[in-house]
């Protein structure tokens, strides 16, 4: 689904793969790919940046709503910050969690935040009623955006990646 979202300082729209080496800022860095689940390794280089990109960008139209991988930008000056995703959570494909990676110079200004509420916003529109979103219990940065998010920590699991992860959830009526 194309989805084109608008905040004071950030736009949310699907990738293209001309992106590759905006998003190479971001998934190609060790700081980010430490803390990505088990099937996003760190991109090695643009040139396998663009594979998983042609492989987003073809993946996105099959997708149902609200599932899907965005490209975050900065209106200011029309740079990719970072992504962020609405996945079916595995192995059971019940749950939607929602992610989100910002390169680490662009970290520290609540960017995940903003970019988050605003697919959040748009994903209660799409006949869901929860979301959730994971994270390594010392991914001290994801939880801590999870939490400013409105998410409330419902548990630790290792049901979704064999990995034991913080779990939160949010549903319509806990957005600001
Ligand atoms: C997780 C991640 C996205 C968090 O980035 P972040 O910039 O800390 O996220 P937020 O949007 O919540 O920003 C909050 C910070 O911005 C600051 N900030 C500055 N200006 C702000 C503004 N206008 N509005 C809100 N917060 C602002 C806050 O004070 C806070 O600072 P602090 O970290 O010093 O306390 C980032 O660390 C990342 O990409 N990590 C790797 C990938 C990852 O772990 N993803 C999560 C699992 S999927």
């Amino acid at each position: 689904m194309d989805v084109w979202l608008r905040s004071d300082r950030l736009l949310v729209r699907d990738w293209a793969v001309t992106d590759a080496p905006a998003a190479f800022a971001v998934y190609g860095s060790e700081d980010v790919a430490q803390w990505l689940t088990p099937e996003m390794q760190q991109v090695p280089d643009d040139t396998a940046m663009r594979s998983v990109l042609e492989a987003w960008v073809e993946a996105q139209p099959n997708l149902q709503p609200p599932t899907g991988r965005w490209a975050v930008v900065r209106r200011e000056d029309d740079e990719i910050v970072g992504g962020v995703a609405l996945r079916l959570l595995p192995p059971y494909d019940e749950d939607i969690e929602i992610s989100w990676q910002l390169r680490p110079d662009a970290w520290g200004q609540g960017y995940a935040k903003e970019s988050a509420t605003m697919l959040m916003r748009w994903a209660f529109t799409q006949d869901i009623d929860e979301l959730f979103a994971v994270a390594r219990p010392d991914n001290t940065r994801a939880v801590a955006t999870a939490r400013r998010l409105g998410m409330e920590w419902v548990g630790e699991t290792d049901k979704y990646y064999g990995q034991r992860l913080q779990v939160f959830r949010i549903r319509p009526g806990d957005l600001d």
